[in-house]
């Protein structure tokens, strides 16, 4: 019999008062082995989000999660690790990027990442897009994909925090995501035991991001730094706009072939912009001074992008697939650009065959948005605005709908949105 019971501390949670370390280590661990039920979870999640969890307990919490499963090992690389989180938004193709381009300034990159759900796009289904790229390395092979190119972008195995696993599958139905403690742990104990040394977050605010106000992404961004600092990790966060998509394509393929473009030197202002704000905390999280967007205009980020994508199987010059069907969203008058909205967008890329609705679901690798126009663009009448990608004439006809109402056209030129909002390195 065991001294404590899931009503308990359910009530507990319920009424205010802090759960003690025995009992949050209990709670997740008879979780874990089946014998507190889903309902019982369930029940605590949801007083966890009104309630919160106190420093002491969100510690505890995290700890236990880490704990749950093994942890890997990069002690002893030749070069310093560091990796980069970003809390997801649309056309959110950085890592891509961001992992080589790290690497060709001399850090190691494991980037160990998931999958998509909802509006926003999962870096693996990105690279999926690559014909023979594959997800899954062991752990020796992740360490010698450090050692000799220097970045890994792969799946995080089954073998880390298996416990946030559960937790997060039974948040994604109950109503319980959007929670700072609940976030802020499942991110970190991920990133903890993956074993890197320093950290940089990007945390995205706004209408396309899941958190929309700055005040609560700074507490969330605040509480993640906490932990990691907390863990001996180096970490810091950037926070960073999320109004209008990232670059102009929103899709698997085609956000492939935009991170190309950049690593080629071209590509969208915006997406270049953060990949280098986002190097340089990275490089000097690890004292590496070099600047980044040398490294990118003299075409060793690309190298290693080549090396990384034919390490894992993946042909870096193969042609990338496009979509079978493709229509224009026109202009319904003359204007200037005044919003492109990033949850519509996002959404619409979603319904037209890019993400996923349940986390068993297959994804298009050609289906997405592109984004002709940018904010504060002049246009006329009939001008297309917006080009949508589907396989099929279904997955067209559920995208239209979406995507009615994402351009705001309006008659005056107004100022250029700022992008990277706050630093939060306290
Ligand atoms: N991403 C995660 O891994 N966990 C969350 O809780 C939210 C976003």
């Amino acid at each position: 019999m065991s001294m404590f019971s899931a009503v308990d501390v359910i009530t507990q949670k319920r009424d205010g008062a802090e759960l003690s370390d025995e009992e949050i280590s209990w709670i997740l661990d008879a979780y874990e082995r089946g014998e507190v039920a889903e309902e019982q979870m369930s029940a605590l999640l949801m007083a966890i989000f009104f309630n919160g969890l106190t420093l002491q307990e969100l510690g505890t919490w995290t700890d236990r999660m880490i704990e749950s499963g093994e942890r890997l090992d990069l002690q002893g690389l030749s070069r310093p690790t560091v990796d980069k989180h970003s809390t997801g938004g649309v056309g959110d193709k950085i890592s891509l990027i961001l992992a080589p381009l790290v690497a060709a300034c001399g850090a190691a990159v494991p980037q160990l990442s998931g999958r998509g759900l909802g509006h926003t796009g999962g870096t693996l289904d990105k690279l999926e897009s690559i014909p023979g790229w594959r997800p899954f390395l062991t752990n020796d092979e992740i360490r010698s994909q450090l050692e000799t190119v220097g970045a890994v972008i792969c799946a995080a195995g089954s073998g880390l925090t298996p416990v946030d696993r559960k937790l997060y599958a039974l948040r994604d139905v109950t109503g319980t995501v959007e929670s700072i403690p609940l976030i802020s742990s499942s991110i970190m104990s991920k990133k903890i035991a993956e074993g890197t040394e320093a950290l940089v977050l990007d945390v995205k605010v706004g209408r396309g991001a899941f958190i929309k106000s700055v005040e609560r992404a700074k507490e969330l961004a605040v509480t993640m730094v906490g932990l990691g600092r907390a863990h001996g990790v180096k970490t810091v966060a950037q926070l960073t706009a999320m109004d209008a998509p990232l670059g102009r394509a929103v899709g698997n393929a085609l956000e492939v072939t935009e991170a190309v473009e950049v690593l080629r030197g071209g590509g969208p202002s915006d997406v270049r912009e953060l990949t280098i704000a986002l190097a340089k905390l990275m490089t000097e999280l690890v004292g590496i001074d070099v600047n980044p967007s040398d490294r990118l205009d003299d075409g060793s980020a690309y190298e290693v992008y080549e090396r990384m994508i034919h390490a894992q199987g993946g042909d870096p010059d193969a042609t990338m697939p496009l979509a079978a069907l493709r229509e224009d969203v026109v202009a319904a008058h003359d204007g200037v650009v005044e919003s492109i909205d990033a949850l519509a967008v996002g959404v619409t890329a979603w319904r037209l065959g890019a993400g996923r609705a349940r986390k068993e679901d297959p994804v298009s690798a050609t289906a997405g948005v592109r984004c002709l126009v940018r904010e504060g663009d002049k246009v006329s009448k009939g001008q297309p605005l917006l080009e949508l990608h589907a396989d099929d004439e279904a997955h067209l006809a559920t995208g239209r709908v979406t995507i009615a109402h994402a351009v705001v056209l309006g008659s005056a030129p107004r100022a250029a949105a700022t992008l990277l909002l706050d630093l939060i390195d306290e």
